[in-house]
């Protein structure tokens, strides 16, 4: 029995888009408050038309928001892992929504590796790792030959691959997807401040950070993220993250944007997928970047995490100017392209193999290449005992 299949078709049978309340074809995600007002009071759509209380959000953020005719909506989450993963799984299992057709457009500021970007950015990750979920020693009693204080779970020491995953470590998206993310971000004039490119000219010393240093200014970039509570900073942290993007991902990933909800959003949402609730392959990761991850030549770790950020406006204004495109891209284009699905030409989904398939990265599928529900290791949703068909 494929119990996603049989999910999507109970839920299309009993809550199509006609029937739930929130059913758009974009749902755009913010963190907090800043990355939420560049959607609101803007000329391409009125996202306070409908404001739809829903169980379960942050107390802080309790509505979703969306334009009159229910296309485009957009839901602040909160901040870090636990935030995000919460309000996702109110959301997706929410007996208000039928989320499964919908676009969801993760937008929020990031920091940036300056060897992959520079600030005010925009990035399209096809990986998101969760890269402090690792033992981890304070760095004043690292054993002499660690690098780092940071060592894979059931390992014993930086750089080895993991013994043991809780499967969140990596989401892979749709590709194929991503790239017309890209193409149509690519049309943006995007964002930038003097204070930014002063910001940039910090790092023309060292070549190694040409990147950061662009004299072009922002750009829109293919490049992974990398989720942890703890909003680190500093040399080595960054290039320990930098190691373990590429352990976990198989040397695929690009370390490159840093937050602290993404692969918290990928676990809930993939938990949506696996109800059949949630389309895993209708999912974007757009950060713009709004800081370094470590300090310039010159600047010490402290001064540059106190210091100013002046890439943080360019960053959000660039949200809107890019997100917009992508946002217009799916609407415009729905019944052309988008309606049905871009199909996915890489893998799709977590280290796992929850929603079948064999990863491309990590130990390989638990569940021998078939979706989680057909091995009977995870148990189907209770579909006809939910709540959610008594709307
Ligand atoms: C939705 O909420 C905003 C404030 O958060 C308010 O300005 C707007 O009028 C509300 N819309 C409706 C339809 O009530
Ligand atoms: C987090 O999600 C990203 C993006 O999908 C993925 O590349 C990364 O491997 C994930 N990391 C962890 C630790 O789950
Ligand atoms: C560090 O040294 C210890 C003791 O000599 C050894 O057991 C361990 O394997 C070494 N670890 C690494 C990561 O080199
Ligand atoms: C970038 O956005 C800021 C904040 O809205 C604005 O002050 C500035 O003029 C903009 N710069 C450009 C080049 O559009
Ligand atoms: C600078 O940005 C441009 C795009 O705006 C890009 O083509 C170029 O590769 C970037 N240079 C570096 C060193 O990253
Ligand atoms: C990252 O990996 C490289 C190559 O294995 C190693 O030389 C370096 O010390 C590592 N950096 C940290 C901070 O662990
Ligand atoms: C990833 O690397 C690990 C450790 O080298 C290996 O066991 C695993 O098979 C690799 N996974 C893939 C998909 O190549």
């Amino acid at each position: 029995m494929n119990w996603v299949l049989l999910g999507s078709l109970l839920s299309c049978l009993f809550l199509d888009a006609s029937s739930a309340l929130i059913a758009p074809k974009v749902m755009i995600l913010s963190m907090f408050t800043s990355e939420a007002n560049v959607w609101y009071g803007i000329p391409e759509f009125n996202l306070m038309e409908q404001n739809i209380t829903v169980l379960g959000l942050s107390p802080r953020f309790p509505q979703v928001h969306c334009t009159g005719d229910g296309v485009v909506c957009q839901l602040t989450l909160g901040e870090g892992e636990i935030n995000a993963a919460s309000s996702i799984a109110a959301l997706v299992f929410s007996p208000l929504t039928d989320l499964t057709s919908t676009y969801i457009l993760i937008a929020g500021i990031a920091g940036v590796n300056p060897k992959v970007a520079t600030i005010g950015s925009v990035t399209f990750a096809r990986y998101a790792v969760q890269v402090a979920l690792q033992m981890e020693i304070d760095a004043r009693e690292i054993p002499e030959n660690f690098s780092t204080g940071y060592f894979p779970q059931d390992s014993s020491g930086p750089g080895q691959f993991p013994g043991t995953f809780y499967g969140t470590e990596v989401f892979e998206v749709n590709d194929a997807l991503r790239q017309l993310a890209f193409n149509a971000a690519q049309t943006a004039q995007l964002n930038d401040t003097e204070a930014a490119i002063q910001l940039r000219a910090q790092y023309a010393e060292s070549p190694i950070f040409a990147p950061a240093n662009n004299v072009s200014g922002p750009s829109v970039t293919l490049c992974d993220t990398a989720t942890s509570d703890n909003f680190w900073d500093g040399t080595l942290l960054g290039e320990t993250f930098e190691n373990t993007t590429k352990v976990f991902t198989n040397q695929t990933g690009v370390y490159c944007t840093t937050q602290q909800e993404d692969n918290a959003t990928l676990g809930a949402l993939l938990r949506g997928a696996m109800s059949g609730l949630v389309d895993f392959s209708r999912i974007i990761v757009m950060r713009t970047t709004s800081d370094f991850d470590r300090p310039g030549p010159g600047e010490t770790v402290l001064q540059q995490v106190l210091g100013p950020s002046p890439g943080h406006i360019p960053a959000e204004v660039n949200l809107h100017l890019a997100g917009v495109e992508v946002v217009d891209m799916i609407v415009k284009g729905w019944s052309a392209t988008f309606e049905n699905g871009v199909p996915p030409t890489n893998y799709i989904g977590d280290v796992f193999g929850s929603l079948g398939g064999n990863p491309d990265f990590g130990p390989g599928s638990i569940f021998g290449g078939k979706p989680a529900g057909d091995e009977g290791t995870v148990s189907p949703p209770n579909i006809l005992a939910s709540s959610y068909f008594t709307v």
